[in-house]
């Protein structure tokens, strides 16, 4: 019996990168899953590739409360009930904050955090419903530690720690468990592009990405998302059954301490 038999997970940004491990070591381990993303062919690709028995996709910009609705109404249909979600889905801008344009501010908060809070708010009515379950809200070692360029960003994982104590309080009698992931740096096409389209620098692109946290992560290397994945097992499993309310950070030590040499 894997750790998630019975479950069925609705995870956000599921197509590639960290959503797309955690959907497919969630069916791994028994459960349903739903993938929402907006890359619709890259997403259908990973739901086919679990199989339509254990996987089903589904179109759906975070940012819309109508996409939240049929997503959470497909759930519903195709596997009778939703117990858990795992808010994943976001985008990543680096500026200055004396040159972040307004609308770029607002994209990274409509995307990360209103989406996290959208999802929360669709999602709960039917884990109250299915007598329990867990969401997961993907945060970021930004949440709780500066990074210079990361004004935008930053406020929106701090936003979703925020959220995600406030929620796991509310929802705790309603046996919903609330909790979030910070990861620090990870292998996906958003700290490394070059995984989307390879060009002829992509090897001297890795060996620098190598380098820079062979220097800066006390563990020598960037992470992996399946690692972030199986984080996020545990927030969804009974592992982690008197557990809410709480960010977990996950960076091979980065924030430990400071590096010196
Ligand atoms: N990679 C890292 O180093 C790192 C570190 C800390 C936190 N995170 C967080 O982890 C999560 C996953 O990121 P990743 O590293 O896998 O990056 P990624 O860019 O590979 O994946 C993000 C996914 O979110 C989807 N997405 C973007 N906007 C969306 C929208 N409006 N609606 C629905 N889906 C949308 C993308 O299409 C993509 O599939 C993000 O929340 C990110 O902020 C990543």
């Amino acid at each position: 019996m894997g750790k998630l038999a019975g479950r069925v997970v609705l995870i956000t940004g599921a197509a590639r990168g960290q959503g797309e491990q955690e959907a497919r070591l969630f069916a791994a381990e028994g459960a349903k899953v739903v993938l929402a993303d907006v890359l619709d062919e890259a997403g259908e690709a990973v739901a086919k590739d679990l199989g339509a028995g254990t996987a089903r996709y589904v179109h759906l910009d975070v940012r819309e409360e109508a996409d939240w609705a049929a997503a959470v109404a497909e759930t519903k249909k195709t596997f009778g009930k939703l117990d858990g979600l795992v808010n994943n889905a976001g985008i990543l801008r680096f500026n200055e904050l004396v040159n972040t344009p307004l609308e770029e501010y607002l994209h990274v908060v409509q995307v990360n955090q209103i989406g996290a809070f959208l999802g929360m708010r669709a999602a709960t009515p039917e884990l109250v419903a299915a007598g329990g379950g867990t969401i997961v809200n993907t945060a970021s070692y930004t949440a709780v530690t500066g990074m210079a360029l990361l004004t935008s960003y930053a406020a929106t994982k701090a936003a979703i720690v925020g959220m995600t104590r406030v929620a796991a309080m509310e929802l705790a009698d309603k046996g919903i468990r609330v909790n979030a992931v910070c990861p620090g740096a990870v292998d996906t096409p958003m700290t490394n592009p070059a995984q989307l389209a390879p060009g002829p620098d992509a090897e001297a692109s890795a060996a620098a990405v190598a380098e820079l946290y062979r220097k800066v992560v006390p563990m020598g290397r960037i992470g992996r998302p399946e690692e972030v994945a199986r984080l996020a097992l545990f927030l969804t499993s009974e592992d982690s059954s008197y557990i809410t309310g709480q960010p977990f950070v996950i960076d091979g030590g980065w924030l430990a301490g400071v590096s010196v040499f």
